[in-house]
């Protein structure tokens, strides 16, 4: 089938492990997915009392939500979390109220971490925020990236077993989409 997916990098640093790994699935996805960074690094931190003139960014990154057929994470844990941009950047687009966006909306999490534990904490607190707000969250096969730096050839190429993983994981999400496509 075909999917446009968005993907949320978790990390807003030039040189994010979270980017550089959502660069290499490009290579990595099914035929027929198609994934396209949805930036959410310039969004005001929610306040309803905005949106009787919703800010512009909210109106893009809400127009976005909406436009993608699934919606794929690739997140830091940030102190047993996510960092603070990604829970607003969700809670965003799940209002104002009779506007959520993430109902039914298919997700998937890709969790990493610089220790070995690869973001898990992070990975639940992500999975409770959206199941809250009504995605559809792809359950298996979880993806929890430890000791990311030892993922990539030093600054070159993601190693050859992760690339495989994420391949299979993408196979997966493709699946998992199409149980919920609307077309
Ligand atoms: C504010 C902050 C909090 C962090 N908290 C955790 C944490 O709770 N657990 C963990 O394993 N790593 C933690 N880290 C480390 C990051 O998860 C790790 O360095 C990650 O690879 C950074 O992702 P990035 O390269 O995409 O920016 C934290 C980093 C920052 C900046």
């Amino acid at each position: 089938m075909t999917s446009n997916v968005a993907v949320i990098i978790g990390s807003l640093r030039q040189a994010s492990y979270s980017r550089r790994i959502a660069q290499a699935l490009h290579e990595l996805a099914p035929a027929g997915m198609t994934l396209t960074e949805l930036p959410h690094g310039d969004l005001p931190i929610y306040n309803g009392d905005l949106e009787a003139n919703a800010p512009q960014p909210w109106e893009r990154f809400r127009t976005g939500v909406q436009g993608f057929d699934a919606v794929l994470f690739v997140v830091p844990e940030y102190n047993r979390s996510i960092p603070g941009g990604v829970k607003n950047a969700i809670d965003v687009a799940s209002k104002p109220n009779g506007k959520n966006l993430w109902v039914g909306k298919p997700s998937l999490v890709m969790a990493q971490s610089a220790g070995p534990l690869g973001g898990l904490a992070g990975s639940f607190a992500l999975k409770q925020t959206l199941t809250g707000s009504g995605s559809v969250v792809m359950p298996h096969p979880e993806v929890y990236l430890g000791r990311v730096a030892t993922l990539f050839d030093s600054d070159g190429p993601m190693v050859a077993d992760t690339k495989e993983f994420l391949r299979g994981v993408l196979a997966n999400f493709d699946t998992w989409i199409s149980r919920f496509a609307s077309r």
